[in-house]
């Protein structure tokens, strides 16, 4: 299929001061649309002047949630090349996620084609700022005007670009998180290895008191008996227990994070013990306690590493690892930054070029 390109007469003013891009907020001249119907299948495919779209009121994702997004990035190397970090991996997630909703699949490598020459429409919008990049939003909504739950006939997908700050403006220093035993975020048989929408409103009422409580993200534990750990945010979870990597393995509620998948390559590549399974709470808060050497992180695409120095479980709060970034957390950041950034050797092939 060939992509048909209509330029926007006018561009708007680039941020001038990189530092204060901060996320989500600022979006570029362009954006990618392409349609469903059963008929034609995917067709039309188009990048076109990003602009609102005009809806009818009962247009079924409104009503219904139908709807999967991934979330990405684009990076500005010190060359001053731009490169995805594992976009096949995303593409390849967003068919999965689809699948659960329903939604008809994608033709993975005319997607990843249809991104490359966005990002090379946009290619002056890639920020080249120390920790910035380029935020990627691919999503599909479901676009029958009808009122009754069933599957949509038809559907738009639609890539948007933001440039984003850097993560940690600040220093990269360890955050506070609840665990919550009141809500839960997913379960089994659901939706939460689905990257869609219902799962974030879902995750909005316990971040709120999470934040009202002072603290920064919510670690969620499983929906059926409330011991195991799940993910914290919108992140995957990581611990390090004298040494060795732990993290919950995949079990229908947790989602397949693809910067999860790049820790845990990394371990075995540097011959560290890295163990996917079930993982108590509990188990963590003893080891803290029995004087283990323990560190807490998250992992996703936003923040790459997010280090943990407090947990809050029921009335106790326990200091991880003297409040300070583990050795490991900080290796995992590092590395992982460095390959994004095209400032280190990339031995697993996880970078892909776009211009
Ligand atoms: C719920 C949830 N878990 C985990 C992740 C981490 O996934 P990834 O590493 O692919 O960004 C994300 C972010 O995309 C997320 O939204």
């Amino acid at each position: 299929m060939e992509i048909t390109i209509t330029k926007a007469k006018e561009l708007k003013p680039k941020p001038a001061d990189e530092s204060k891009l901060g996320f989500g907020q600022i979006f570029t001249d362009h954006m990618f649309n392409m349609d469903y119907n059963p008929a034609k299948g995917w067709h039309n495919p188009r990048i076109e002047p990003y602009k609102p779209f005009e809806m009818d009121p009962a247009t079924m994702v409104l009503h219904y949630g139908q709807a999967i997004f991934e979330g990405l990035k684009a990076y500005r190397t010190e060359k001053g090349n731009i490169q995805l970090f594992r976009p096949k991996e995303n593409i390849h997630r967003s068919n999965s996620s689809s699948r659960l909703l329903c939604i008809p699949e994608i033709d993975e490598r005319f997607a990843l084609d249809a991104l490359k020459q966005l990002i090379t429409v946009e290619k002056d919008w890639v920020p080249g700022a120390p920790g910035t990049s380029l935020y990627i939003r691919p999503t599909i909504i479901a676009t029958d005007v009808f009122l009754g739950v069933k599957a949509s006939d038809t559907y738009r997908f639609f890539i948007i670009l933001s440039p984003v700050g850097a993560y940690y403006p600040e220093g990269f220093n360890p955050v506070k998180i609840w665990v919550t035993t009141r809500h839960v975020r997913a379960v089994r048989g659901g939706l939460g290895e689905a990257k869609t929408p219902g799962n974030y409103a879902a995750s909005l009422y316990a971040g709120q008191q999470a934040h009202k409580k002072g603290y920064t993200q919510v670690l969620w534990l499983d929906g059926v008996e409330q011991r195991y750990v799940e993910e914290v945010g919108a992140m995957n979870i990581f611990f390090v227990i004298d040494g060795e990597v732990i993290t919950p393995a995949l079990n229908g509620s947790i989602l397949p994070g693809i910067t999860r998948n790049s820790v845990i390559a990394l371990a075995k590549l540097w011959n560290i013990p890295c163990t996917e399974r079930r993982v108590a709470i509990q188990e963590i808060i003893d080891a803290q306690k029995e004087g283990r050497k323990v560190e807490i992180f998250g992992s996703g695409t936003a923040a790459v590493i997010s280090p943990v120095g407090t947990v809050r479980f029921g009335d106790e709060e326990v200091t991880i690892g003297d409040n300070k970034v583990g050795p490991l957390t900080e290796r995992f950041y590092k590395e992982l930054t460095d390959i994004q950034y095209g400032r280190a050797e990339d031995p697993m092939g996880w970078t892909e070029p776009v211009l």
